[in-house]
């Protein structure tokens, strides 16, 4: 029996937005549970995100002064970059996204080159995860068709958003530090030290037993051995948070380790009511009604 959080998914209008990137499986929503949970740790000195993605958790940590500084790994060389040009080539980016007109056929051609060097290299990632459907990356997704309003292509993409963003992770960016690497590499060697000040988000890519959930379809990068990923943390005796989407292979895990583990129901963008478990070592979040 898992319960329901107290704390509800928030509409992700409701908090800051504050990655570049719209990312698919994006964690906004999750933002308030997050500053329960590093708030009952009086500020981590760091707080560890090993599958960044769009970094929400990071930049929010940081942001708002929950954690003294934060490392996000992601192995993704595209997403890498975005991350690599937006926290040590932040004007150089502003200013590309600032001259770029776009256009279906400048989007072509910006997707067909290859990239000069890495601020070009995150330009692009942005561009084409701001004008692919549903901001997906992986090999084979298409082109937005009608976007928001009958805006076409350019419908998601806000030059004047994007920057105030970009400056806004330009003022933190020494308290961040990226690592294009594996994050189950960097999470056993930070495991293998002392970690009683460390914080790790964990969100890992999930494929679901049957191997047909969206981790495959959404992310080039999405082999991940979760069992280890559970050992490796019950092993330890980390602060951690993980977010996974509820199947019964992971209530397995969770059991066998003697996790905690509540649900979050959200909606999708199309109405679905999804179950999300949000894992932690003890029960961190007040139990308020049950579910079977
Ligand atoms: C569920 S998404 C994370 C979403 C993120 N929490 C957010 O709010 O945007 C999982 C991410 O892990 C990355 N990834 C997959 N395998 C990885 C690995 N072994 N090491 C680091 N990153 C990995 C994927 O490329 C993807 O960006």
């Amino acid at each position: 029996m898992i319960e329901v959080s107290p704390i509800p998914a928030v509409n992700v209008s409701a908090v800051p937005q504050r990655s570049l990137l719209r990312y698919p499986g994006g964690k906004t929503w999750l933002i308030p549970h997050i500053r329960v949970w590093l708030r009952a740790m009086k500020r981590p000195r760091l707080l560890v995100e090993p599958f960044a993605g769009g970094g929400i958790v990071s930049l929010t940590a940081v942001m708002e002064n929950l954690a003294e500084e934060s490392l996000m790994a992601e192995l993704d060389k595209d997403v890498a970059a975005l991350w690599k040009a937006a926290l040590y080539f932040g004007p150089d980016l502003a200013n590309r996204i600032s001259s770029f007109t776009l256009t279906r056929d400048s989007v072509v051609e910006l997707s067909c080159q290859p990239p000069a060097d890495v601020v070009e290299h995150g330009f692009r990632t942005l561009v084409l995860n701001r004008t692919r459907r549903g901001g997906v990356l992986a090999h084979g997704a298409s082109f937005t068709r009608k976007g928001e309003n009958g805006a076409g292509i350019a419908s998601r993409w806000y030059p004047k958003t994007i920057i105030r963003r970009l400056r806004a992770i330009a003022e933190v960016a020494p308290r961040i530090t990226f690592h294009e690497t594996d994050g189950m590499q960097m999470l056993a060697s930070i495991l293998d030290k002392p970690h009683e000040d460390v914080a790790l988000f964990i969100d890992p890519p999930y494929t679901g037993a049957g191997g047909k959930r969206a981790g495959k379809r959404l992310y080039a990068h999405n082999d991940v051995d979760h069992a280890r990923l559970f050992s490796l943390l019950a092993e330890s005796n980390a602060h951690f948070l993980m977010t996974y989407d509820r199947s019964l292979e992971i209530e397995s895990l969770i059991e066998t380790h003697g996790f905690h583990a509540v649900q979050v129901v959200m909606k999708s963008g199309h109405h679905t009511l999804l179950p999300e478990l949000v894992i932690t070592r003890n029960p961190t979040f007040a139990k308020v009604k049950s579910l079977a």
